[in-house]
């Protein structure tokens, strides 16, 4: 089931036991969900979501792989969402549970990783420069997808057009 909560287009969809969310302006095109979950997750399908293709676990499994927390979920039994939630606020209650361990001030500045995606972006993780045409930006804690097919309306970084023009390695 989806439905459409705000102009924002953000979307959810649920199985009844969990509900995903889906901010897309926190997507980078990282491919993350359709490389590992074909079934659930295919941006060629509308709702691009199919909460049938996959059982709960498995679908836990890869939004929690998703870099930029575009994908989050939470269990529909607020029971569920309290025990993992017991002293935390609202806001955090809706994150991957695995999050709630590294908010705060045990989170440590973790090394720059670069990662070149099959047929797709190339995703930077961490704190850095970034010099594109003369302009300099600090990245910090950050993650960005910079273009490799040269295809995106929004150079350097990535839009999703990789797949629409078939790229691949
Ligand atoms: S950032 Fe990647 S894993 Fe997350 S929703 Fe976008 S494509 Fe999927
Ligand atoms: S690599 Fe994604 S738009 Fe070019």
């Amino acid at each position: 089931m989806e439905r459409d909560k705000s102009l924002s287009g953000n979307r959810e969809y649920t199985n009844g036991e969990i509900t995903v969310y889906w901010k897309p302006v926190a997507c980078v095109h990282a491919s993350y969900c359709y490389r590992e979950l074909i079934e659930v997750f295919d941006p060629s399908s509308r709702p691009w979501v199919d909460m049938k293709g996959a059982p709960t676990a498995r679908i836990i499994e890869v939004v929690n792989m998703c870099p930029t927390e575009a994908l989050t979920w939470k269990w529909n039994d607020e029971e569920k969402n309290t025990a993992i939630d017991i002293n935390q606020t609202n806001h955090i209650k809706f994150r991957r549970p695995e999050l709630l361990k590294e908010t705060g001030k045990n989170r440590g500045e973790e090394p720059v990783s670069v990662k070149v995606m099959i047929d797709g972006p190339i995703v930077i993780k961490g704190s850095f420069t970034l010099v594109s045409k003369g302009n300099t930006k600090d990245i910090k804690q950050g993650l960005i997808s910079i273009c490799r097919c040269g295809a995106s309306d929004q150079l350097p970084f990535c839009d999703g057009r990789h797949r629409k023009v078939g790229y691949t390695d």
